[in-house]
Order: structure tokens, then sequence, then C-alpha cells
């Protein structure tokens, strides 16, 4: 339906001209060019869009909005092309108008998703869009330390951001900016030295478990223990200089960490790029003679800095950051900023990137203003670059904190799928019993796998990200409600169906016919896939898609029970399995973008 949204929001930008050319030329005067305000309607009775406009336009031209509306309507109304796409529009409320699409208008709409293997989903492959990079930087977890629910979130989201974008044929770099780089290393391969030299030689004489252990032993040891803290410095150093040991040593305990986050990528199938913190390593110095040839570094008690403009710290001075710190070295802000110099960079050597998106919790949204505002100054960032920060809330437990065990510790993400797992099994052969089916094991682990990871990735991108979300699995795994399992199950549900239906719909021929008004809202809904998968695109919230396939599968169960599908007569019969197919391919379409496979049974 993107085509039509188009069309009717140039429509009525004519019929705005048309009727108000004085308020046209208000708004373009004040930096505000008018817009129509085109909107899908909040609800089926309201039709198919609604024009918020009016009210705008009545604040520039002082008059009451209901008068503007009538005006607009009339307008609209000596537009021949217009009587071809809506019925004569209604105003309601202060002063909107709700546009309702004609019906044969709607069915040709379907017939074109149905010959449309994307569902009426444009691919930017045929335009230039494609070929500037979208950089999606996610998941990002720390060698050494363990990888918790937060990065779980970024990588959930990253992922389905990737796959939405890829999908509209971006060509998207999904990387992973590991911390992999800086103090924490100096540390960690002092303690071993000393503890257990052998874990710097053999790989596998440790595992991540143990590593976290260790790490938290040096930084023990580091807080509270001069000598250690200068030999650890002395450790960085010689890191960071190339020592063949040193670098060796960091090898290793890398490969540890990747190995084990690899186990959890695999299990979620995500697909990551690794390029860590120490890949902008020797960009870090381009940074300061960039930023100091344009006047922006100022020293600070010994530390080079950038003073923010419009950010004010405490005692209402502006706020710096730090860039390189009075014992010469660099941190998590030079490591950005050079990595969005290399990302946007063309001329001789990076990424070329357009967008460059980050995935992390909410906590870091001032780290990321603040190194945005430099990158735009120093002239980093192309005029259409897009630099966002994608924020997210924190994941919860029960009680409201921060996500425990029961014995306090941090939860480990392995444990926490397995229980998903385990409890999707339990759950199962529950409702096997009751249902008097038996199944093969196979079957059984297969399901359960399956539900149990879609569980767990579709309770936390349901969820604005914007806001924390309690983790409960229970409520993620019950089969009512906005879950995976009600999806899921929606789908075998059509999946069962349209194995019974003998019939070859060989439907582009056939009539379409419609008269329910459940069958309308059906059509409706699933003619919006367009419209919310660019509205994500945009916006970047995968919430947005999770609602729009929840109503999709309250509105087909409802059609469902409302209307005879196998047992309708012709032409209903042809259309109603129609309609079940493009459910069905839509849902399917929706849930693998969010990172989930449909399941044929379950
Ligand atoms: N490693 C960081 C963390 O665990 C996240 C990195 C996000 N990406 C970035 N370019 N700063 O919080």
């Amino acid at each position: 339906m993107l085509g039509i949204a188009q069309e009717l929001n140039n429509l009525l930008l004519t019929a705005m001209e048309n009727m108000f050319p004085e308020a046209v030329i208000l708004a373009t005067d004040s930096g505000k060019p008018l817009d129509p305000q085109l909107i899908i309607a909040s609800k089926p009775e309201f039709g198919d869009f609604q024009v918020n406009g009016p009210l705008a336009l009545s604040k520039i031209l002082g008059k009451p909005p209901r008068k503007i509306a009538t005006d607009l309507v009339n307008a609209l109304l000596a537009i021949p092309s217009f009587s071809e796409l809506c019925s004569p529009p209604i105003i309601a409320g202060p002063g909107f108008i709700n546009l309702v699409l004609k019906p044969e208008l709607l069915k040709s709409e379907i017939r074109k998703v149905l010959s449309n293997p994307n569902i009426g989903v444009p691919n930017v492959t045929e335009t230039e869009d494609h070929l500037f990079p979208v950089i999606i930087d996610f998941s990002s977890p720390n060698i050494a330390k363990d990888m918790h629910v937060g990065h779980l979130r970024s990588t959930l989201i990253g992922d389905c951001l990737a796959r939405i974008l890829e999908f509209r044929g971006y060509n998207v770099l999904r990387l992973n900016h590991v911390g992999d780089w800086g103090t924490q290393f100096g540390m960690l391969i002092t303690h071993l030295k000393q503890v257990a030299p052998q874990a710097l030689i053999n790989p596998d004489v440790i595992e991540l478990g143990d590593l976290v252990a260790f790490y938290r032993q040096a930084k023990n040891r580091f807080d509270n223990d001069q000598s250690f803290q200068i030999a650890s410095r002395e450790e960085v150093v010689r890191l960071q200089s190339g020592d063949p040991d040193s670098r060796k040593a960091w090898q290793l305990l890398c490969d540890q960490s990747r190995r084990e986050f690899q186990v959890i990528y695999d299990r979620l199938d995500i697909t990551i790029t690794e390029r860590g913190e120490s890949f902008y390593n020797s960009y870090l110095e381009e940074v300061i003679l960039d930023l100091d040839a344009l006047d922006l570094l100022v020293t600070d008690e010994g530390a080079r800095c950038v003073f923010l403009e419009g950010v004010m710290g405490k005692s209402n001075k502006p706020l710096p950051v730090i860039i390189q710190k009075s014992d010469g070295g660099f941190n998590y802000a030079t490591t950005d900023l050079a990595a969005i110099r290399y990302r946007f960079g063309v001329i001789f050597e990076g990424d070329g990137a357009s967008r460059i998106v980050y995935v992390t919790d909410s906590g870091q949204a001032n780290h990321f203003a603040g190194i945005f505002q430099i990158a735009r100054r120093a002239g980093w960032v192309p005029t259409n670059g897009r630099l966002e920060h994608v924020p997210f809330g924190l994941v919860q437990g029960q009680d409201g904190k921060k996500l425990k065990t029961r014995a306090g510790d941090t939860v480990r993400l392995k444990d926490l799928l397995d229980e998903a797992i385990e409890r999707a099994d339990i759950d199962l052969r529950k409702r096997l019993a009751e249902e008097n089916r038996s199944e093969e094991e196979i079957f059984i682990k297969d399901v359960s796998k399956k539900v149990g990871i879609a569980a767990v990735k579709y309770a936390d991108l349901s969820q604005n990200r914007i806001t924390s979300y309690q983790f409960n699995f229970d409520r993620m795994l019950s089969l009512n409600g906005n879950t995976a399992p009600y999806l899921l199950y929606a789908m075998v549900r059509i999946a069962g169906i349209l194995r019974k239906s003998s019939k070859q719909h060989d439907t582009l021929e056939k009539q379409l016919h419609f008269s329910e008004p459940i069958e309308w809202a059906l059509v409706r809904h699933i003619l919006r896939f367009d419209l919310i998968i660019i509205e994500v695109e945009e916006e970047l919230l995968p919430s947005r898609l999770c609602s729009y396939l929840f109503e999709l599968s309250q509105l087909f169960n409802r059609f469902y029970d409302q209307v005879p599908v196998l047992k309708a007569k012709e032409p209903n019969l042809s259309s109603r399995l129609i309609l079940c197919q493009l459910t069905a391919d839509t849902l399917k379409m929706g849930l693998n973008l969010l990172g989930i496979p449909t399941l044929e049974r379950m």
C-alpha cells in the first residue's frame, strides 16, 4: 500500500496548495513545509488512512480545524484521480479526515501482493541507496567478561534491524565492536602470568567462566595493590606497542572468549563480523591530528579534551570528552571516534557508509551524543550521513530489579536459553498429553528448541525497546497474548488449513470476492505490511513489527472463527484461501525478519 500512500500524500499536497496557497507560503517560509500528516488509520472503522494536517493548518490560518477539513475535502473531491482511489472522505473528531480506499483498489492491491515475493515491500537495489553500506554496530560484548542480558538485547535488536535492512536490499555491515583492548588486558595478563601462566600458552586450559573469575581477581588486585597496578600499566604499554609475547597472550584470551560468544550466536542464529576496538588502534593518532588541526582539542588537567557545545556539566561548565588521558592513553570514546571516521571514510580507507546504527543500552546515550557531536564538528560525517544511537532499557527480574539468579549472581546467557528450552519442552509434553497426541522424540526436541528461543527473542523485541521489561518465562512461553508461541501457533493453524485444502488456488486469474467485514479487515491489515517495514527502517523500532504481526494473528483467528473457509463455496472459497495464504506468507516473512523461524506443526 506504500504506492497508494505516496499517491494520496501527493494529492493531499496538491489540494492544500490549491485551497490554501497563503498557508503553503507561510509554512515554507517558517522552514516547516506543509505536511498532510497522513497516517495509517488507528481503527478499522476509520478506514485506511487518517489525515491530521488540518489541525496544523488551522493554527497557521487561525480558522477552526473543521472548516479547514471541509475545505480540504472539497479540494480533494475536485481532483478526479482522488475519487478513483477513495470514497468521499469523512471528517471526524476536531478536524481529522478519514480516507477509505475503494474495494476494487484494495482487491487489485491484493493481486499485486500475491504475485510479489516480498509482499509488496520495495527493494532498494534498483536505487543508488544500496551502494553505500549501512553499519549496524551491535552485540559487542567484552573479552574476558561475561556476555550479559544487555548484550543479549543488543544482539537481538541489532540482528532484527539488520535483517530488515537486508530485506530492503541495503548492503548491511553487521559489526561486533567487541571490547578487546585497553587496561583490562594489562591486569589480566599480569595476573595470569603470576597465577596461571599455562593459560597464556595453552588455550584449552581455561574456559570463559575461569577467565571471568581471573578477571575479577585481577581487577581486585589492581584496585588494592600499587605494584600490581604499575605492572599492569607496563603490560598494557607492551601490548599496545606490539610486544610479541604480550600479543600472543592477548590473542589467546580473545580466542577463548570468542569461542564462548560464538556458542551463543550459533544458538540464536546470529551472523556478525567481529571488528573489535583493537582494529582502530592504528587510527587513533589520526583522530588526535584531525581534532588538533581544527583547534578542537583543549588540554585540561593534563588530559586532552573536546568541550561539548550545548551540554553543560557540573558547575555549569561545558562538558569535556576526554580524547587522550594525561598518561597518553586513549579510551572508549577515542576508539569510537576513530571508528566513525573509518566507517564513513572513503578517500583513503574506510567503509564509505551512509548510515551507522549503534545498539546499546540507554546508559550510553550521553556517550554517543558526545562523540556524534565531535564527529560532526570534525567533518567526518558526510552531509547525508546518518548517525543513530538505538537505545534500549534494562532487562529486569520479576522483582523489578536487575535480572539475577536465585543465588544473586548475574545470569549466564547459556543458562537462560537452556531454561527457556527446557520449559518449552515441559509445556509441549503437557499439551500433547492433553490433546492425546503422541509425537516422536525428535519432533518434541526440535519444537521445544525453536519455541524456547523464539519466546526469548520475541519477548525482547516486542517491548518498546526504550522501556525496561521484566523477564518472565511463564509469560513469554504462554500460548495466549503477544508472544512467540501465539504467533507460531497461528502459523501452524493456517498451515493445517492449507494442507487440507486440496484446491489449487491459481490465484491471479481468480475473481476476488470479499463480503464480510472481517475479511476486509484482514485484507487491509495484510496490505499494510510494506508501510510497517518502511516505518521500522526509519524509526528502528522492532516492536512495531511485533504489534503488527500480533494484530495480524488476532485478525486471522477472528476471521477463521467467524467465516467458513474450507466449507465455503466459490468464489468465497478461493478468496478465503488466498487470505489464508497471504496471512501465512506475511507472518512467516515478518517472523523471519525478527529472527524467528516458523513451524509447520507444533
Ligand atoms: N562493549 C560495549 C559494552 O559492552 C559496547 C560497544 C558498543 N559499540 C560501540 N561502538 N561503542 O558496553
